[in-house]
């Protein structure tokens, strides 16, 4: 045996400890220390942000806050929290209000609140399809729609990251009723999904489609309502996923469906039913953040001009950048190890870039996330670009 590995065993069977953990964790634990992959907690101070989701810097504005405080200080129906789930004694009125001005701002019949973006895709992938129904998934999609779906009885296939043809192959062998799902900017990637091209075939083969918006919120259509308000398919998609934690700079998520969907919802969804809803504070700070998400388009032309200085200048050079037009760029390094070294030596530039490690992409897909955010500086941006070209 190595000594890395009898050290690192010892790390994860700490002698003090009254309740040793179980010896397939300590084993599990090793594992990931001896291939570089392993998860610590860490607080980032006064790094330049290149990999906060808040890309139009919402989440430092405090007017949320104060908007939040003056609302419910002295009001009768003030709660800190909303005191049960939806369906017993948490449906106040902050809740019904925020649903009706979500699905105004989104374009949509109506909206179901969740507690954030992985509570929804668990609770909706896993109570749409019956075991002959099938769901069909891009191959990318982010891990709380995977887990959704691993809970369904259903069949599922995924299909080839945007590619159209293996969709169609893969709508061939479907069974019963069919549900695609897809993300507008993927998370991991930071490219967009063929939108248009994929209603087009879903239409053909009777299927419906959802689409998680995550990343999409906040940057595209109007007033950052989301691609697929932007290209006009809001009557077409059964379900977008919009999550608040990231563009919108707060937290929270909402399904904007209509009146059918949403009382299928309410009625079957198991992380809506059984968890304590969002108290009115919450819902207060995502009406708010929409309303300041309203007035960024100066910001989001900012960044819509830094995304693409970036994406220039780095495409330009031997990097392997992926092609795409949002804040998120990812650019591959092979092996974690190489790029926990690069991430490392832009940290101690000052500069908080995080590397994502296999096994949460696979291995030989390592990558550098790099989000660029409407409140960097010109300046920030060019020591960004010019230390990734000397050391990438
Ligand atoms: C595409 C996508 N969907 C859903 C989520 C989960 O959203 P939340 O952070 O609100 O739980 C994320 C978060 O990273 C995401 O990237």
């Amino acid at each position: 045996m190595k000594l890395g590995r009898l050290a690192s065993l010892k790390k994860f069977n700490n002698p003090n400890i009254l309740l040793p953990i179980p010896k397939h964790w300590q084993e599990k634990l090793t594992k990931r220390v001896e291939n570089n992959s392993f998860r610590e907690l860490k607080i980032f101070y006064g790094l330049t942000d290149f990999f906060s989701n808040d890309y139009l810097g919402i989440a430092r504005d405090e007017v949320v806050t104060r908007m939040v405080n003056i609302t419910l200080i002295g009001q009768k129906d003030a709660l800190n929290g909303s005191t049960g789930s939806r369906l017993l004694s948490g449906n106040h009125i902050w809740a019904r209000r925020c649903e009706y001005y979500l699905s105004e701002y989104y374009g949509g019949e109506n909206s179901v609140l969740f507690n954030s973006g992985y509570d929804a895709n668990i609770g909706i992938m896993s109570c749409i399809a019956e075991r002959n129904d099938t769901i069909i998934y891009d191959e990318l999609v982010h891990a709380s729609i995977r887990d959704g779906i691993r809970l369904s009885m259903s069949r599922s296939f995924s299909f080839a990251h945007n590619n159209m043809e293996d969709l169609k192959k893969k709508l061939e062998q479907s069974t019963g009723q069919v549900f695609i799902v897809t993300e507008s900017v993927f998370s991991m990637d930071g490219d967009e999904a063929p939108l248009k091209e994929l209603m087009a075939i879903a239409k053909q083969y009777h299927a419906y489609v959802i689409v998680d918006e995550a990343h999409a919120v906040g940057l595209l259509g109007p007033a950052g309502s989301g691609m697929v308000k932007a290209e006009g398919l809001t009557e077409d998609v059964l379900i977008r996923i919009v999550t608040f934690g990231k563009g919108a700079g707060i937290h929270g998520a909402a399904a904007i469906c209509n009146d059918d969907v949403k009382k299928y919802l309410v009625n079957f969804c198991r992380t809506f039913i059984y968890t304590t809803a969002l108290p009115p504070n919450d819902c207060i700070a995502i009406m708010t953040a929409h309303e300041v998400m309203k007035e960024k388009d100066e910001e989001r032309e900012t960044l819509r001009k830094y995304i693409s200085y970036f994406r220039k200048k780095i495409s330009q050079s031997s990097l392997k950048l992926i092609e795409g037009n949002g804040p998120i760029s990812a650019i591959l390094f092979e092996g974690n190890s190489k790029v926990k070294d690069i991430s490392n030596l832009l940290m101690a530039h000052g500069l908080g870039v995080l590397p994502v490690l296999s096994p949460t992409v696979p291995e030989g897909k390592e990558r550098l996330r790099i989000i660029l955010h409407s409140y960097n500086t010109q300046d920030e941006i060019d020591q960004l670009i010019e230390l990734l070209l000397k050391h990438g």
